[in-house]
C-alpha cells in the first residue's frame, strides 16, 4: 500500500511538474517521494532553485512561507496547513520592535523559525547550520538574537567576540529534555557518543559529543566509526539513521523527543495535496515578503 502510493505520488510529481520539497522530521515514506530532503538551511538554498513551477513543503509553515518568499512566481503549497512551529509564533513584530527600541545599536539576528511578518525587521536570518558562521561575519559587534534562548546560548560560547541580548523563547519539543535525561540515556548506553541539537538546554549541550544542524547530525553520524549514538534531536532523525547505517545502533536521547507539528505531514496529505485536493497555497502580501526575503538573502550571501 505505501509503494503503491508513493508510485502513484511520484507519477502525479511528474504530470504536474511540481517538486516536493521534505524536512529531515519528515517520516522515511514522505522523504522516499521527495526531490529533495535536507535541514532548514539546505532547504531554503534549494528553494531558489528549483526548475518546477510548483513547490510542495512537507514541513512546517516558516519553510513554505521562505520558499514562496524566495520564488514568488512560484506557486506553493504546504502540504498540511496545521503544520505550525510553534517558536515560530513565540514574538510578534510589535514586541521585537519595542525591544529594538531598548538595543537601537544591536544587529537583529533571527532565526528562521520566525513568522515573515517578524522578518521583516531582522537583519539577517539564521539556520542551526549557519548561525555561529553568520554571527562571525556579519559586521555589527551587537547582535540582538531571537526568539531561542538556548540557540542564541550556544552561539554566544562560540562567537566569544560579540555581545549578545537573548530573549526566552525556544522549542517546546528540544527544550523539554533534561540533564537527568542524559544522565539516563547515557547509563543505558555506557560506549555511545551523543549528538544533538542546538535547540536544547546548556546543560544537555554541554553533555555533548556533537552539537549540529539536523543534517550535521545526520552526516556526523554516517561519517563516524563509532557504532552507537544517542540522538538528541527529533526522533525521525534515529528513524532514518538506521536506515541508512543499519551495521550501526541509535537510541533517541528521550521517547518524547517528538514535534508533532511535523509529524501531522502524512504520505496520504502529499498525495492530497498534489491532487489539489488538500494543502494549502502561500499567498505573501508583495509588500512584506519584499521587506522579508532580505533577511533570507542576507542569510544565504554570508552563509554560503
Ligand atoms: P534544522 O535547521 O536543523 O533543520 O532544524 C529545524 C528545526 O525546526 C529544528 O527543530
Ligand atoms: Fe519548531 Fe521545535 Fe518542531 Fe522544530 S522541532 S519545528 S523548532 S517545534
Amino acid at each position: 500500500m505505501i509503494k503503491d502510493l508513493q508510485q502513484e505520488i511520484l507519477r502525479l510529481k511528474k504530470e504536474k511538474d511540481a517538486c516536493i520539497l521534505a524536512h529531515s522530521y519528515m517520516s522515511e515514506d514522505v522523504c522516499e517521494v521527495a526531490d529533495f530532503v535536507g535541514d532548514s538551511y539546505a532547504l531554503s538554498v534549494k528553494a531558489k532553485s528549483v526548475p518546477q513551477k510548483t513547490v510542495l513543503m512537507c514541513g512546517v509553515r516558516f519553510m513554505a512561507e521562505t520558499v514562496k518568499m524566495l520564488s514568488p512566481q512560484k506557486t506553493v503549497y504546504l502540504v498540511n496547513p496545521q503544520a505550525g512551529c510553534p517558536m515560530a509564533e513565540q514574538f510578534d513584530k510589535e514586541v521585537i520592535s519595542e525591544v529594538k527600541k531598548m538595543y537601537p545599536d544591536y544587529a537583529v539576528v533571527a532565526y528562521i523559525n520566525t513568522t515573515t511578518e517578524l522578518k521583516t525587521i531582522a537583519d539577517v536570518c539564521v539556520t542551526s547550520a549557519s548561525a555561529v558562521k553568520i554571527c562571525r561575519a556579519i559586521p555589527q559587534k551587537n547582535i540582538l538574537f531571537i526568539p531561542d534562548i538556548n540557540l542564541g546560548a550556544y552561539v554566544k560560547g562560540q562567537v566569544p567576540e560579540k555581545n549578545f541580548k537573548l530573549l526566552s523563547g525556544g522549542c517546546p519539543t528540544h527544550a523539554k529534555i533534561e540533564k537527568s535525561d542524559v544522565a539516563a540515556a547515557k547509563k543505558a548506553h555506557p560506549n555511545a557518543l551523543l549528538l544533538v541539537h542546538p535547540e536544547c538546554r546548556p546543560e544537555v549541550t554541554e553533555a555533548a559529543d556533537f552539537i549540529g544542524s539536523t543534517t550535521g547530525i545526520m552526516d556526523f553520524a554516517i561519517k563516524s566509526d563509532k557504532k552507537e549514538f544517542i540522538i538528541g534531536t527529533e526522533n525521525s532523525i534515529v528513524q532514518h539513521l538506521q536506515f541508512k547505517c543499519p551495521e550501526k545502533n541509535f537510541f533517541p536521547l528521550s521517547k518524547d523527543l517528538v514535534c508533532h507539528n511535523m509529524k501531522i505531514t502524512t504520505l496520504p496529505d502529499v498525495f492530497n495535496c498534489l491532487l489539489g485536493r488538500g494543502g494549502e497555497e502561500i499567498i505573501l502580501d508583495e509588500e512584506t515578503r519584499v521587506k522579508a526575503v532580505k533577511s533570507i538573502e542576507k542569510m544565504i550571501e554570508y552563509g554560503g
